[in-house]
């Protein structure tokens, strides 16, 4: 059984922790960090099987694991990706992070040097499974997100440009391609990143973002064309109650994504 620790005790790290606890992925949750302790001591208190609370990082680089999930931000997977990978695997959701080329070169020194697996969940989105196969053939890419304006509230770019979120009707905020756009909105785009990272990469994947104040749901559409046709993928997420910039799918995939890594005997899918 997959010894985990879990950094990030928000939206996404909770329902994990959770998803281990009721046994829905089969591992055992031994260590959990957040910057904040009073989030790590309020999930343990809500688990069955108690992790232990890290009181640092470097701490929980002394535990003994198979795999760290890292749920916490693209500034902690920038910090702590590297570290983990030369001892354990990771499974990363702060997907944005890895369109620093320089970050994705050295992460993946690391990954052949020491034989480790990195996990990139594909997130609030649908089709990375098709993208991935026709990669080689994509001559077009773009994904159009569409929130509702409290989803987008703290994004740099909104604050960088002054805009005003108080809408009647659907605004497009932004309109440009994913190597800008996920330092613009790092909360919101990782699709944006994971789409890159899965078809012609951040310089050539195109990013619409939308406010909606109509809208209840995170609305992704992805875009691709090429020689081998087209896709036109459209998810209506929920957002999480506890977050709401991060989809409900996101946590369900993250969760389908960690219980395959611990437990894959039948591979459905690319
Ligand atoms: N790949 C995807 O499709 C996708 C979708 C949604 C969210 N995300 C990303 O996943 C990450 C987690 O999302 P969430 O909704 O759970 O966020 P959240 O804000 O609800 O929770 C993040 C938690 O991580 C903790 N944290 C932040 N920096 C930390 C650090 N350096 N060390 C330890 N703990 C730290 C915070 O205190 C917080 O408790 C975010 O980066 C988010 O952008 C990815």
């Amino acid at each position: 059984m997959k010894k985990v620790a879990l950094i990030g005790c928000g939206a996404i790290g909770s329902e994990i922790a959770r998803a281990i606890d009721n046994k829905k992925v089969d591992a055992r949750l031994i260590a959990i960090f957040d910057v904040y302790e009073e989030r790590a001591s309020a999930l343990i208190g809500m688990l069955k099987s108690k992790p232990k609370r890290m009181k640092s990082f470097d701490a929980l680089l002394d535990e003994d694991l198979d795999i760290v999930v890292e749920a916490a931000s693209q500034e902690a997977l920038k910090v702590y990706a590297s570290k983990i990978l030369r001892k354990f695997d990771l499974m990363a959701m702060s997907i944005g992070a890895l369109l620093d080329q320089e970050f994705l070169d050295k992460i993946y020194d690391i990954i052949k040097e020491d034989n480790r697996r990195l996990y990139l969940p594909t997130g609030a989105i649908a089709g990375i499974d098709a993208i991935k196969s026709v990669k080689e053939l994509i001559d077009y890419a773009e994904i159009i997100t569409t929130k509702p304006p409290k989803g987008l509230i703290d994004a740099p770019y909104i604050k960088m440009k002054n805009i005003d979120l108080a809408i009647d009707k659907a605004k497009v905020i932004y309109e440009g391609f994913a190597d800008e756009a996920v330092k613009y909105f790092p909360a919101n785009v990782n699709v944006a990143a994971t789409l890159s990272l899965a078809g012609i990469g951040a310089k050539n994947t195109r990013v619409k973002i939308i406010a909606d104040p109509n809208i209840k749901t995170n609305k992704h559409q992805i875009i691709v064309k090429g020689k081998f046709g087209e896709f036109n993928f459209v998810v209506n997420n929920i957002p999480s109650p506890n977050n709401p910039k991060t989809s409900y799918l996101a946590i369900l995939s993250a969760i389908e994504c960690l219980r395959g890594i611990c437990d894959d005997r039948i591979r459905i899918g690319t």
